[in-house]
């Protein structure tokens, strides 16, 4: 069976819907097809600063949410980053056959150290792209099950597999972005025109998977909309309306055209209420299942015990495979 793998950064006490319906949502349903591998990007997480009290609880919170998600550790590893140490010891390998200018072109990059400036940045930030290449490339997967915002670092990783088969030796696979037009952007409920983000949307524009799902309701009902009233999905016109009908669609898999048809001479407020309803049946049992798991941590801390023995095993042998390649001597 061909790989998938992906992976999510522990930076948020929640997943926010757009984690969920772009990425993570994916990721269970392709664990049956595949051979799955996921993990949380503790490594990424320090790009910026964190308290470790707090990246602890968080790591442990994600991994929570995946098997809450329906990401099922008997068909899937699960494992924490920064468990597997191949991944930074890739990344240094893959550090180096980039180029300075092409990692200044990382669009994620500029838009996270334009607030004090490149100066102010870790070279980590700035790094972050080649680990996250090694983190993908070191399991040589097919797909890479992601939303729309990272499809820059997937061209990136494929660029440097082929250089690095191209200059050593056939190791890698290019590995394909699995995006889904649908989900691949979930926007802010406040500024539909940007998307949904753990670090830029204001609490109003963002649904948190584990809030109290009274609070969720209530910023789906005070979502910005538009002055007219029909609803219709026109991403140019109606940004608000269309992303409410998206997120709508992905959680009850009724159709977009089938939505309008229903809400057809009815107003945004019963869309609203409604897809509020909608959106507090499916959190309630997400948050229950999350909090159970973290209850009592063993069952927990098994499965990443179990999911990082399962990544090591692949991850050790791709190393091998480019430290004999890039010409290291091995130890005896
Ligand atoms: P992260 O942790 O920011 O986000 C996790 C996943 O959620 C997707 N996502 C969204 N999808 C739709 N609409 C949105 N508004 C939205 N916001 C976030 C992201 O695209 C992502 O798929 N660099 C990655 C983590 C990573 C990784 C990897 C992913 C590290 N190594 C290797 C894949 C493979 C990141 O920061 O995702």
């Amino acid at each position: 069976r061909p790989r998938v793998l992906s992976g999510i950064q522990p930076t948020a006490d929640s997943y926010h819907l757009g984690n969920y319906l772009g990425a993570v949502r994916n990721w269970g349903i392709l664990q049956a097809d595949y051979e799955p591998f996921f993990f949380i990007a503790d490594q990424h997480a320090i790009t910026v600063e964190v308290d470790p009290k707090v990246l602890r609880r968080r790591t442990l919170v994600a991994a929570a949410q995946l098997l809450a998600a329906g990401v099922d550790p008997e068909r899937s590893a699960i494992f924490v980053q920064s468990h597997i140490p191949e991944h930074a010891q890739l990344g240094w390998v893959m550090q180096c056959l980039t180029g300075f200018g092409e990692a200044r072109r990382m669009t994620q990059f500029k838009d996270k150290s334009a607030k004090g400036g490149e100066g102010s940045s870790s070279v980590g930030l700035f790094a972050y792209p080649m680990l996250m290449a090694a983190d993908i490339l070191l399991y040589r997967p097919a797909y890479v099950p992601v939303g729309e915002d990272q499809r820059q670092h997937l061209e990136l990783t494929r660029d440097l597999a082929q250089r690095f088969n191209s200059r050593y030796k056939k190791t890698f696979r290019l590995p394909e972005p699995y995006i889904l037009k649908e989900t691949g952007k979930i926007y802010d409920l406040q500024e539909p025109t940007s998307k949904m983000s753990k670090s830029a949307s204001s609490p109003g524009g963002i649904v948190e998977m584990l809030d109290d799902p009274k609070v969720s309701a209530k910023k789906i009902r005070s979502a910005v909309t538009d002055s007219g009233s029909e609803v219709r999905f026109d991403e140019a016109e109606k940004p608000g309306v269309s992303n409410l009908l998206r997120i709508y669609s992905a959680l009850t898999g009724s159709t977009i055209e089938k939505l309008e048809d229903e809400y057809a001479g009815r107003g945004y407020g019963d869309l609203k209420k409604d897809l509020a309803d909608v959106v507090v049946d499916f959190v309630t049992p997400f948050r229950n299942a999350t909090h159970e798991l973290l209850d009592d941590q063993t069952h927990l801390t098994s499965v990443l015990a179990q999911g990082a023995e399962q990544a090591r095993e692949v991850a050790s042998r791709t190393l091998a495979d480019v430290y004999d390649r890039v010409g290291f001597v091995a130890p005896a």
